[in-house]
């Protein structure tokens, strides 16, 4: 699968400027990003690639305007992120989506699945008769491979993890935003269901031209979805460039590192 496309003239979609978030203070204190840039364009896949504790989904809320930055900015289309008003923030989500590790957490568990769909068409500022919803709903479930008819009337905890996945995919279905920040979205998941669900994702890209930075620890995975790799330690962003040429030439020893405890990363997926 070729996912690399030439657009490094495009416009940036979503900037972090020399984002730095500590938590703590004293001896306590903990640099969990620590002064990082990056330019993400539209269309791109990039991934951010980094061990447990290196940064990785603080960085990703601060971008999704979920938490606030000790100091720097996040910009979208060079605008700095204001989020005060709910308008602001109901406009911000409907463009930049974040989807998480656990998607458990990330329903409400009270609320049934159409209401969850609901949600996205209320964010989408689109008010549809009954009718038409049913049918965003079912075209939404049918692009992730599930029935809406036989979602219909149950609760989130209802249903299998994988399908809990595919569930959170066809809410971005159904809001199409411009970028998606997936927060490891498939480490609940067997390997089977995990390439179906990158896939799925890919194709939100293909055909959407939706922009999409994954947020992994696994090299090998960032590797196969990406163009652009970020890699992520203590904080620091400590390599960055086309997946190619970092995996080929890496720069850091914490990159070759990540590299060697892929021992098969070049058959296993450059044969995939
Ligand atoms: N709310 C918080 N309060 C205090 N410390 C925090 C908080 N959130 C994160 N941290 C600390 O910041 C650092 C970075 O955490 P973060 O969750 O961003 O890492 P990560 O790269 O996403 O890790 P993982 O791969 O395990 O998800 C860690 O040392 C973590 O303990
Ligand atoms: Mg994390």
């Amino acid at each position: 699968m070729d996912n690399r496309i030439e657009n490094s003239e495009s416009t940036a979609v979503l900037s972090a400027r020399n984002i730095v978030r500590q938590f703590g203070t004293g001896r306590n204190k903990v640099m969990a990003v620590d002064n990082v840039s990056l330019d993400f364009r539209e269309g791109e896949v990039a991934s951010l690639v980094g061990e447990s504790g290196s940064g990785k989904s603080t960085l990703a809320k601060i971008m999704l305007g979920l938490l606030k930055p000790t100091s720097g900015e996040v910009r979208y289309y060079d605008e700095p992120l204001s989020l005060t008003t709910l308008r602001e923030k109901r406009s911000y989500w409907r463009q930049v989506q974040g989807i998480f590790q656990d998607p458990f957490s990330s329903f409400n568990q009270f609320f049934k699945i159409e209401r969850l769909f609901r949600d996205c068409l209320y964010l989408r500022g689109e008010r549809v008769s009954r009718q038409r919803e049913r049918e965003l709903f079912a075209e939404a479930c049918s692009f992730v491979k599930l029935k809406y008819r036989e979602l219909e009337g149950k609760y989130p905890f209802e249903l299998s993890g994988g399908q809990m996945q595919r569930l959170m995919i066809a809410r971005v279905f159904l809001l199409n935003p411009k970028v998606l920040i997936a927060d490891e979205p498939t480490s609940m998941i067997d390997a089977c269901t995990r390439s179906t669900i990158l896939d799925m994702l890919l194709k939100l890209r293909d055909t959407n031209g939706m922009s999409i930075l994954f947020i992994t620890h696994d090299l090998g995975l960032a590797y196969y979805v990406s163009e652009t790799l970020y890699i992520m330690d203590n904080g620091v962003v400590v390599e960055r460039g086309p997946a190619q040429e970092l995996i080929d030439n890496p720069s850091s020893d914490y990159t070759r590192q990540l590299i060697a405890d892929v021992p098969k990363l070049h058959e296993e997926w450059l044969t995939a």
